[in-house]
Order: structure tokens, then sequence, then C-alpha cells
């Protein structure tokens, strides 16, 4: 195991026995679904940077691989959904993090009738060499781990996504982001790194490492502040830095026409005189309707006179084409 990751697993066996409440977390309140009661001490090990789990694509047959299981919270979210035994894989190779998370799911199963402790399946193992067979998956999903990994690493544990995933499978993921990339010094801090503050990649970045894994269509669902770096408190930055959150889905699909389709919330509406617009590659526009379209196909749509384009809300909500 390289340096850095055993420092990685060091911080979190840490936390597994101590919940950090400085670690990760944003201040959003989690997802409280109707009959379900979260213990307590999974809110204390909430150690998320967004959220991965949206009710609006969760279906009864999934099958979700969950990565860096953390104190079990969005895995009993995810159970939540599916209610069969074995239904949710979650792995982490942290000793601590498992047995915590499994006493966690005991006192989920005490407060909740529905659910039951072996609904969810926790395995030893690595991101980066996943112990699960290739297309068995119809979900995976991780929050707040493959940031701390090095652009090496987190090719790998994105090449390891794809190949559990099923065709059309989804990848639900949320991580830090940078505006700038940041000195090399804190790059290079192992312990900041593990604690998510110093191995975040610029938005660019992150999503290009996600099509260049293979993911044909990336939606991004939400982008919000996550953590203010100061140069009183890491005096190698220049200017202070606004760290982000992104929340990410992204689909085991091909390409669209213009290569990986990219949804960031942007919409065309087409005002010409015909009552629908092909633009013959995938896109229907009805006069007057505004429709998702990926960022490429805005790109397109720029250069005709009667569609109007509205910019990135950072919201997209799946729908559209190509
Ligand atoms: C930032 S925490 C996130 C926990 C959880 N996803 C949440 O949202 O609360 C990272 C988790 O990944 C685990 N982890 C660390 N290194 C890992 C690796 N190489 N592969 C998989 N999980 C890892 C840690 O033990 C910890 O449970």
């Amino acid at each position: 195991m390289s340096n850095y990751l055993q420092t990685v697993a060091d911080v979190y066996a840490e936390a597994a026995d101590k919940p950090d409440a400085t670690l990760c977390c944003v201040a959003s309140p989690v997802w409280h679904l109707p009959d379900l009661r979260i213990p307590q001490v999974m809110q204390e090990m909430n150690y998320g940077c967004g959220s991965t789990v949206d009710p609006r694509d969760l279906r009864g047959d999934d099958t979700i691989l969950y990565v860096g299981v953390g104190g079990g919270l969005e895995a009993l979210q995810f159970a939540y959904f599916t209610r069969r035994p074995g239904s949710v894989i979650a792995v982490d190779p942290v000793a601590e993090m498992r047995e915590k998370a499994r006493a966690n799911f005991e006192e989920a199963a005490r407060l909740n009738p529905w659910f039951r402790p072996d609904f969810i399946r926790l395995h030893d193992g690595n991101a980066l060499d996943l112990p699960v067979s290739s297309a068995s998956a119809s979900v995976a999903a991780q929050n707040c781990l493959f940031n701390v990994f090095t652009s090496d690493d987190l090719e790998r544990a994105l090449s390891e996504v794809i190949r559990v995933l099923r065709p059309g499978g989804r990848f639900a993921t949320s991580d830090p982001i940078t505006p700038i990339p940041l000195p090399a010094s804190l790059v290079g801090d192992a312990r900041l790194r593990a604690r998510c503050i110093s191995g975040c990649q610029t938005f660019e970045d992150y999503l290009a490492a996600m099509t260049h894994a293979g993911f044909g269509k990336v939606e991004v669902r939400a982008r919000f502040p996550y953590r203010y770096l100061h140069p009183n408190e890491y005096p190698e930055l220049l200017a202070p830095v606004m760290l982000e959150s992104v929340e990410v889905t992204a689909y085991k699909v091909p390409d669209g026409v213009d290569g990986p389709a990219i949804f960031t919330g942007r919409t065309a509406t087409y005002f010409g005189t015909l009552e629908t617009f092909d633009d013959g590659h995938g896109n229907l526009l009805r006069r007057g309707m505004p429709t998702p379209i990926s960022d490429a196909a805005a790109q397109r749509f720029g250069k005709l006179k009667d569609v109007v384009l509205t910019p990135s809300t950072w919201h997209s909500k799946g729908g559209g084409c190509c």
C-alpha cells in the first residue's frame, strides 16, 4: 500500500473510533424518508460531502455497490429502497470502520422494523481493486472518497466502477472540487488529502476523469460551497480558495453524437415558425418548451438563430438527449 493510502486508512480508523464533526461533512440536512429512522451515531459519522442517494433514481430491484462505507448512513438509505438480503454491497478496507458500520446497522434494525442488517453485505475491499464481479451492479456509489486519490489511483478506481456496473448502470458520486489547482505542498500533504481538503480535482478534470473512464453520459446534479481555505490557515495559498462540492450521476452508456454527453442544467428552446424542430442528432425541440440539452449540443444550438439557450444551473435532473 502506498504511503498516502496508509495515512487515509489511519485517519478513518481514528474517525471510526471517535466521530469527527470536522471531517468532510457539509451543513446541509441528510435525506429523511417516511419510516426511516437514522441512528444518531450515523448522523455524527456523516463523512460525506453531499448526497449520492436520489429517490428519483432508485428501484427496488437495484443491486447497489457502495464504496467506502463510513458509518453506514448512505448504505442504510440505499437499503431503504431495495429491502432484499445482499442488495447493497458495501466495501471498506478499514476494519475499524467496517466494525463500526456493522454495529450501526444493528442499531438501525432496532429503530426500523422494515430493516434487516443482512440487506447490506459488508466486505473488506479496496476501491482500487473491488472484490465484486464484473457487470454485477446496477448502481455504484461513493461519497467523498475518490477525491483523496491521486490522479492515477482515481483513474483506476473509476475503471473498477465501470467494470462492476452493468451496461446502462449508474454511478452516483459526490466529491469536493477546487476552482484552481492547489499548491503542490498541500496536494502532497497526505493527512490533508485524507481529510478531503487537498486531493480534489478541478471541476473540468473531475468530469474528464469520468468520461475518460468510459461514462458516456454525465449529469451534474448539484454544486455548492464546501470549504473556505484561507492563507491565515494555509500560508501556501496566495489568496483564499472556496472549494465546492459536486454531486454527479454518470451512466455506463455509449457516447452521444458529440462524444460524452455532459449535462449541467442547460436548456434549448425553439421559437421559430414550425411546431417542432429536429436537430438531426436526437434532440426534438417543441416550440416554446425548454428542453434539457448537453453542453456539447448547446455549442451547436448556439449557432442557430431560432433557438434560445439558458446557462448551466448545475442542477441537471436528467431527460434530454445527446
Ligand atoms: C470520507 S469517508 C466517507 C464515508 C461515507 N461514504 C460517508 O459518506 O459518510 C471515506 C470512507 O472510505 C473508506 N476508505 C478509505 N480508503 C479506501 C479505499 N482505498 N477503498 C475503499 N474505501 C476506502 C474509509 O474507511 C471511509 O469509510
